[in-house]
């Protein structure tokens, strides 16, 4: 079968953007070369893994899942069904961070998964410390992957659960996209999230139980003048302020991502 038939039968069946991401991956071409190679003849193999992916798409698997990667931020990380695909909204907490001055500065992400806030933090600020953690040995392990790929040396990943004890030295700054997704609000309609770890999306009391304990605990781990960095769902930020002042906390500030929507906490005692 000619590329362009079956390139033309995919667009039909699912996106279009996601059928020339599937060829690339399948026939490990860049784009430009899916329309220039138009009339090349696709092998039996490569048609069967085309079908088998646009199958699973169809079923709503992710697209990072089929394909093993996801581009964040300025890079391609390695993605695998162990850890949550990455959100552009999360995007918004990396430039924050890059805001401040890291120089020789120590950070602290919590639930790292598969380790692109770190990452590329890291990438553009190679003389900071980060620590980075997480209760899934699965997601380090890809975490550890994708920083070997960048050669990120200074970052120190630790398996950890946020609910036991802390035995981390007090950092400037703490930085988490925790899970806070309240079950009870989910249709089930919600496309690809049924595919992503549990872990990694859902917590309790409306979603922010996750994110009340990473302030109360995390206020003792801060340096002087160090600050707590959030994401959170856009409807919980009057919650976090609320609770953040009520725990000690003097100064907050609430951030919009890319669609407008309140998305980033900065909390200062
Ligand atoms: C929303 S995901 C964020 C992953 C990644 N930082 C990102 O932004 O794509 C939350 C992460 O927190 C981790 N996590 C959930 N509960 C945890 C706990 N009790 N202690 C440590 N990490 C936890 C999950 O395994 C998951 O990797």
């Amino acid at each position: 079968m000619l590329l362009k038939d079956k390139l033309k039968e995919t667009k039909n069946k699912i996106d279009s953007l996601d059928a020339e991401i599937i060829f690339q991956e399948v026939l490990k071409i860049d784009k430009a070369i899916i329309y220039s190679d138009i009339k090349k003849e696709i092998n039996k193999t490569d048609l069967d893994s085309i079908d088998l992916m646009v199958e699973e798409r169809l079923k709503g698997k992710p697209l990072a899942y089929l394909t093993g990667k996801k581009g964040f931020w300025k890079s391609d990380f390695i993605i695998s069904p162990d850890v949550l695909v990455p959100r552009p909204e999360t995007e918004t907490l990396v430039e924050a961070v890059l805001n401040e001055n890291l120089q020789g500065k120590t950070l602290l992400e919590l639930g790292t998964g598969s380790g692109v806030i770190s990452i590329s933090i890291a990438q553009e600020s190679r003389d900071c410390i980060i620590f980075a953690t997480d209760i899934s040995i699965k997601s380090i392990l890809v975490a550890k992957q994708n920083a070997e790929k960048f050669c990120c040396e200074n970052i120190i990943f630790l398996n950890h659960d946020w609910n036991n004890e802390w035995l981390f030295p007090q950092v400037d700054y703490l930085i988490s996209n925790p899970p806070y997704v309240d079950k009870e609000k989910t249709s089930g309609k919600e496309e690809g999230i049924w595919y992503e770890p549990e872990k990694a999306l859902f917590s309790n009391d409306n979603g922010l139980s996750d994110l009340r304990l990473i302030l109360s605990k995390g206020k003792n781990y801060l340096n002087e003048n160090g600050k707590v960095y959030l994401e959170h769902a856009p409807d919980q930020y009057e919650e976090l302020n609320k609770f953040a002042l009520e725990n000690g906390y003097l100064n907050f500030s609430n951030l919009n991502d890319l669609n407008g929507d309140k998305r980033v906490s900065i909390y200062q005692c």
